[in-house]
């Protein structure tokens, strides 16, 4: 948690600097809300402003967090029990993040992300099998038919791996067509988990158009239509463009304006 809380301190001190009476921070698929407490603990408690929400599926889970958050007084805590596509979100949100929040959960998170401005988005995904299955549908041919690339998911454990690695590798992507520079990272020591990949978006552009062309080739060349990619209505590209797309047009993340609804 403290690993953690390193690679996020400087996306949550942005956001407190630029917005420190009305910062919004979202907590998507939430569990037991442990990562809202340490947050509002350290960052929010002794702020002029700012809310967390926490939403999360299990009622059970979201009436526990909020009793702890009664008790603890921490008031600018909220609490919501939905689903991560269905919920209601602050119309701007400043910085969201989902931990380990299961399967397509983290592409809807993504989504809301991406839909509602956020500045910074922090993900560490966790189990995938959406994209492994659409990778079954296109199995490779015999030997001596079909590209050799789809040797790397014939097996079911290869494809479980692939899928994951592919699923995550179009969620960077996907951030950064919609405007994000991208870190991708290690959030802990493999022996503690192995769902252990970071995923920071900071938004600096508007959209980055050479990302966009890059993400729709790859969802062409392997075939996949991962939820995140559906939802936003990316396509897969028809034609093999050669032509390089421009440099994105760098803007400054307070003057952008929320995504596309
Ligand atoms: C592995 S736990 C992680 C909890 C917390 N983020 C943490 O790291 O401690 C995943 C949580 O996400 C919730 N969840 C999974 N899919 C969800 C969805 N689509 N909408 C809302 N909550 C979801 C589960 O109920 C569970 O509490």
């Amino acid at each position: 948690m403290n690993h953690l809380m390193g690679l996020m301190r400087p996306a949550v001190e942005d956001v407190l600097a630029r917005h420190p009476n009305n910062a919004v921070m979202v907590d998507a698929g939430s569990g037991n809300a442990y990562l809202g407490f340490v947050l509002y603990e350290l960052f929010l408690k002794n702020a002029p402003g700012g809310t967390l929400l926490s939403i999360e599926g299990r009622p059970d889970l979201t009436e526990r967090a909020k009793g702890r958050a009664e008790r603890l007084g921490f008031s600018r805590m909220q609490f919501q029990t939905a689903h991560i596509d269905t919920a209601q979100y602050p119309e701007r949100i400043h910085l969201l993040m989902a931990l380990h929040a299961c399967d397509t959960a983290t592409d809807d998170a993504l989504v809301a992300a991406i839909r509602h401005g956020a500045d910074h988005v922090a993900v560490v995904p966790c189990c995938q099998a959406e994209v492994a299955a659409q990778l079954k549908e296109k199995r490779p041919v015999a030997a001596g038919g079909g590209s050799s690339m789809s040797l790397l998911y014939s097996h079911a454990w290869h494809r479980r791996e692939f899928g994951s690695h592919l699923t995550n590798v179009v969620r960077a992507l996907t951030l950064e067509a919609f405007g994000y520079q991208v870190t991708v990272t290690e959030l802990t020591g493999w022996e503690h988990s192995l769902k252990n990949e970071l995923i920071l978006g900071r938004r600096v552009h508007r959209e980055n158009r050479r990302a966009r062309v890059q993400l729709e080739r790859l969802l062409a060349e392997t075939g996949v239509a991962p939820k995140l990619t559906r939802e936003l209505g990316v396509k897969p590209a028809t034609v093999s463009a050669s032509e390089e797309p421009e440099a994105p047009e760098p803007v400054a993340p307070e003057d952008s304006e929320p995504g596309p609804a």
